[in-house]
């Protein structure tokens, strides 16, 4: 069935840009703490690929809903479950980076002033959130291989 396929591919469309986006921008994040230049660089492209990480999730979501109404094998519904409560956590938490960010990127130290106490937690908050998604989406990827 056509649809089936169309679904499917938006699924695994979304799984590329999802995925894909915090896997690159876990990797920039991690460089950029120890090069300044690309750490500038980093503030200008990390909303471009921010987006294609909520775009990914979006595609995943609708996609997500359409599938088991195509799908003509079983599915394990108990682990379907758990992993719809793994991608709302995905979403709350990423709901949170995006606060830190907006918070970072308010308390910015100008020129060569020195971070204030309030960047550097905003700025530690953000990499343990980001890290704790980055297992998430992971872990529901791995997940959805026995779904
Ligand atoms: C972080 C979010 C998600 C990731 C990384 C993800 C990833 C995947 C992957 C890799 C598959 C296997 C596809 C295949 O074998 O053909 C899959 C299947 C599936 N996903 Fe997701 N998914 C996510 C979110 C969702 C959501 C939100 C829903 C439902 C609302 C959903 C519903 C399904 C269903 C029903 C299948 C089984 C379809 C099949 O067997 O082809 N997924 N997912």
């Amino acid at each position: 069935m056509v649809a089936l396929e169309l679904f499917n591919f938006l699924h695994f469309l979304g799984l590329a840009f999802g995925l894909g986006g915090a896997t690159i921008a876990s990797v920039i994040s991690a460089k950029s703490e120890k090069d300044k230049e690309l750490g500038k660089a980093a503030g200008k492209i990390m909303p471009s690929i921010v987006k294609f990480i909520w775009l990914g999730m979006a595609l995943l979501i609708i996609s997500g809903i359409a599938l088991p109404f195509f799908v003509t094998w079983p599915l394990n519904n108990q682990l379907l479950v758990v992993k719809h409560v793994l991608v709302v956590w995905i979403i709350i938490i990423g709901v949170f980076i995006g606060r830190r960010m907006k918070k970072m990127q308010n308390l910015a130290p100008v020129l060569k002033e020195k971070p204030s106490a309030e960047f550097l937690k905003a700025k530690k908050q953000m990499k343990a959130l980001s890290i704790i998604n980055l297992i998430l989406w992971y872990a529901v990827t791995l997940m959805s291989a026995f779904v």
